[in-house]
């Protein structure tokens, strides 16, 4: 298993992240548990905004919370400088309930509801990434009802496609998100937007896909948009005084995964930015930026505790450990591949090679298929490696299993971010009608 950040192996042969031994993590908080090397999400979010600063352009950097959306990781964005993207009110009320400053919070989603823009207008957020003409009808509505002035993006789709699983590619035209520039939709809703007496239309939005690990597509990307705006300027006499360029920067999950430097890809579209939006407006535009994967995802590590073993001789050995689908949904849904090592026999050689079962009841519920171990037994300490993005986000309690605990690690300490779920939080919202109760069936 690749050791990122502040991962190693210690004198004991244990796994140690963020100078805390796993092992003892495993005694303090059980299993499967989230960690999260905070060191390295900090040196992540200082990597974006130092590449930025370099480039000499006005800039927010506003990290896709969709990732990884708890209160402790608002806070931290906020200690950082970074900007937030939220699109839910679940994220926007995380966020609040942190106090992440609202005006650098934005608000994404192709079908925001009336109570979320409700709630946004209430915690005046900063901006309002408008993805249709219904919303667009619908902000004006209730922000002229509030007599409140809001701030706009437009969400374009430039025809872009990233090379990347075909379910998170958004940058291409036939996409549920945003405004095609190459049929005129978004034209046309340029057109509108700025006629709304309560919209403020700041610029473009524009997001080819995620975990890409070329330049290419960002900086055709930056090319198409800036051409656009160049034709909104001659058309309609409107500048955009900010373009956001996304997120989709890849990481490194596995073995023969390539991801740049952050500060390559802020250089591709930096520099592709200063070169195509030259001469468009008197100043060049602010760019933001939304990282997600590549903040967080590295930095997390899952630790699981190994049960049962099945060996079919000859076949395969099926190693299930306590957790899976439901703690990382994402080999089942993307057929994503993980890398692992025993994390209390760090040190020993491999000698057999097993397959990681998730203990949902699905033949589905695989982490990892051909993985290789010292023997293995029950007992042991399984640790997948970046699993900081998209898992505690997209958890779910399928079989009725309980989310795990998250904590953040650095300097031989850990706090607990989130606790572990109980089995009354399982039954909380459920509701069985009186006329099911017990008393009403037995009388
Ligand atoms: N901005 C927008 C508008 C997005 O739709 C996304 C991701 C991001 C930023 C952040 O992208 P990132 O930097 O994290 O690649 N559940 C999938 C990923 C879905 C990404 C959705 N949008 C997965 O587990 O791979």
């Amino acid at each position: 298993m690749y050791l990122h950040g502040t991962s190693k192996v210690n004198e004991s042969g244990h796994l140690e992240i963020g100078g805390c031994d796993t092992v003892q993590l495993k005694e303090e908080y059980g299993t499967p548990l989230y960690i999260v090397d905070e060191t390295l999400v900090r040196k992540r979010a200082r990597e974006y905004m130092d590449a930025f600063r370099a480039s000499g352009l006005k800039f927010q950097v506003a990290y896709a919370s969709k990732a990884f959306s708890v209160t402790a990781m608002c806070a931290l964005a906020e200690q950082e400088g970074l900007s937030l993207d939220v699109v839910s009110d679940g994220e926007l009320y995380t966020a609040l309930q942190a106090g992440f400053p609202t005006e650098r919070i934005h608000f994404h989603g192709n079908n925001k509801t009336p109570n979320e823009i409700e709630m946004a207008l209430d915690a005046r957020i900063g901006c309002f990434v408008v993805d249709n003409l219904i919303e667009l009808q619908m902000l004006q509505a209730m922000a002229g009802e509030r007599n409140q002035q809001v701030n706009i993006l437009l969400r374009v789709t430039p025809g872009v496609e990233a090379h990347t699983h075909e379910y998170i590619s958004t940058g291409q035209t036939d996409s549920k998100f945003g405004f095609d520039i190459g049929n005129g939709a978004a034209l046309e809703a340029i057109e509108r937007a700025v006629k709304q007496p309560n919209l403020k239309l700041l610029g473009l939005h524009s997001h080819i896909g995620s975990q890409i690990f070329e330049v290419e597509g960002f900086q055709m990307a930056v090319e198409r948009v800036a051409a656009f705006a160049k034709e909104v300027k001659s058309k309609l006499n409107v500048v955009f005084p900010v373009v956001n360029l996304g997120g989709g920067f890849g990481i490194r999950y596995f073995e023969g995964d390539t991801p740049l430097q952050v500060s390559q890809y802020v250089k591709a579209i930096t520099d592709g930015v200063k070169l195509h939006f030259a001469g468009i407006a008197e100043e060049l535009p602010e760019i933001w930026v939304e990282p997600g994967r590549s903040m967080v995802g590295e930095a997390g590590t899952t630790l699981y505790t190994v049960g049962a073993i099945k060996n079919i001789p000859g076949v395969r050995k099926y190693v299930s450990v306590d957790g899976g689908m439901t703690d990382n949904p994402r080999p089942a849904l993307y057929d994503s591949k993980y890398e692992a090592m025993l994390a209390n026999r760090a040190n020993e050689a491999t000698e057999e090679t097993v397959s990681i079962a998730g203990k949902a009841c699905e033949s589905g519920d695989m982490l990892i298929w051909d993985l290789d171990l010292p023997q293995v037994e029950s007992g042991d300490l399984l640790a997948v490696s970046c699993t900081g993005a998209y898992n505690y986000s997209m958890a779910s309690n399928y079989n009725r299993i309980r989310r795990p605990a998250v904590v953040f690690v650095q300097n031989g300490e850990s706090d607990l971010v989130v606790r572990r779920e109980s089995n009354e939080d399982i039954v909380r919202n459920d509701i069985i009608p009186a006329r099911m109760s017990k008393q009403t069936i037995n009388s």
